[in-house]
């Protein structure tokens, strides 16, 4: 059983504690949970295992857990997108964290086993890798499980398919489908946060350039939606006619990738599938065209397809690779292709992850409570829950809004009431 932590460096420890604090300032919702979790201890002497980006906003979380009563252990979610600082106090805080920046696919997989291998009650993840293990080498530890969450898009699908194919181990709570999770999450956190790690990578100026988006799912509207607002001429590429009619609809231009590539300035995958953009339209891409993903998983961008048509590669900045293609056009791939958002930036603003982590920290204690009464199947959590932690945000923003008189209510309850 692993207890300790593994991290890139404790004594960065101190910077991390102001990330945490600056992000908790921020997130008044999850800390109100965490002020009722102190009283109550709904957690208490549970273990709690979770792969999630670690990020000052995802300390605010475990800090909320242990606060709850529970012991924590925590791997990232992406070899890339580890903040060693926040890392460290987290370590310092009691945390069994598993993570650093810049791992090699084996450590990755390696500090995930390390947060299984504890047994623990609950889980929480971000992308289903943890789900995976939990279901294929580690499915002997998945058997005692009592349930976990999912805090993304990608990791739900994954979870579905577990379900469609009855071969799910422990009931799971989607919090990517609470409202306000992907209402906001997905939308204005993904929207605001992939344009930052654009912009940090490459420092770029958006107004004026023609910016493709692939997908037009919420994550797709919210980065469509401010590349606009910063003066873009946006395309939209799609697959689902419907989508499609809605991107139309909202004033974008929508097209297939295959003429989308020889037009565009700036791409960003947002499909939650692979292969989005491949050699056939990189060989139609403009010189100097910038590549980025926002999809969870680094597999829209065919970077394999980026090697194979490319003569010279260079990294010309941090987080961007300069790839020239035999007739010296050159391409810029950011982040790898993986999260841009997360690797280039620092993930969404505290405030909207606020909501999803409200959502995590009320999963939890929802498993916990009802563990006896769920099936082996993917939920929502109940519409209740959502409606208070929306009100809980509008408090925090010193929002007020209108009540129903009982008057209203039997009116949008009867059905003989017209004009
Ligand atoms: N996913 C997207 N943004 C995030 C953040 N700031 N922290 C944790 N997970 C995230």
């Amino acid at each position: 059983m692993s207890e300790g932590y593994r991290i890139a460096n404790p004594n960065l420890a101190k910077d991390g504690w102001v990330q945490i604090e600056w992000a908790e300032h921020h997130m008044p919702v999850l800390i109100s949970i965490r002020e009722e979790f102190s009283r109550s201890k709904p957690l208490e002497g549970l273990r709690v295992s979770a792969v999630l980006h670690v990020t000052k906003e995802t300390a605010a979380l475990v800090r909320t857990l242990k606060a709850g009563g529970a012991e924590v252990w925590l791997a990232g979610s992406n070899p890339l997108s580890t903040q060693d600082d926040v890392a460290a106090a987290l370590a310092e805080d009691g945390i069994h964290v598993y993570a650093w920046r810049g791992q090699k696919p084996e450590e990755y997989y390696w500090c995930i086993k390390q947060v299984a291998s504890v047994g623990p009650h609950i889980i929480m993840d971000d992308g289903a890798d943890l789900h995976a293990y939990l279901h294929s080498e580690g499915a002997e530890i998945g058997r005692n499980v009592w349930g976990g969450t999912e805090e993304t898009t990608t990791g739900v699908i994954r979870l579905r398919a577990l379900e469609r194919e009855g071969k799910l181990q422990y009931p799971v709570i989607a919090v990517n489908d609470s409202l306000t999770k992907y209402l906001f999450d997905n939308r204005y956190g993904t929207g605001q946060s992939t344009i930052d790690g654009i912009l940090r990578a490459t420092n770029i100026l958006i107004a004026g350039k023609v910016f493709v988006v692939a997908g037009y799912g919420w994550v797709g509207r919210g980065i469509a939606l401010r590349a606009r607002g910063m003066g873009a001429r946006v395309i939209v590429t799609e697959v689902d006619p419907i989508r499609a009619l809605e991107a139309v609809m909202d004033g974008f231009e929508v097209m297939p990738m295959s003429k989308a590539a020889e037009l565009g300035d700036i791409f960003v995958t947002a499909t939650g599938d692979k292969d989005v953009i491949v050699k056939e339209h990189m060989l139609k891409m403009k010189d100097g065209a910038i590549l980025a993903n926002a999809g969870h998983f680094n597999v829209e961008v065919s970077v394999k397809d980026l090697e194979d048509i490319a003569v010279r590669k260079r990294i010309i900045r941090k987080y961007i690779t300069e790839y020239t293609l035999k007739d010296g056009r050159r391409l810029y791939l950011l982040a790898e292709g993986r999260l841009v958002n997360l690797v280039a930036a620092e993930g969404h603003p505290s405030e909207v992850m606020d909501m999803s982590f409200s959502n995590q920290a009320y999963a939890v204690k929802y498993i916990a409570e009802n563990k006896d009464s769920l099936q082996r199947r993917v939920y929502t959590l109940p519409r209740r829950i959502d409606e208070d932690i929306a009100r809980l945000k509008l408090k925090s923003m010193g929002i007020e809004i209108d009540v129903l008189t009982e008057e209203q209510k039997r009116y949008l309850s009867s059905w003989n009431l017209g004009t």
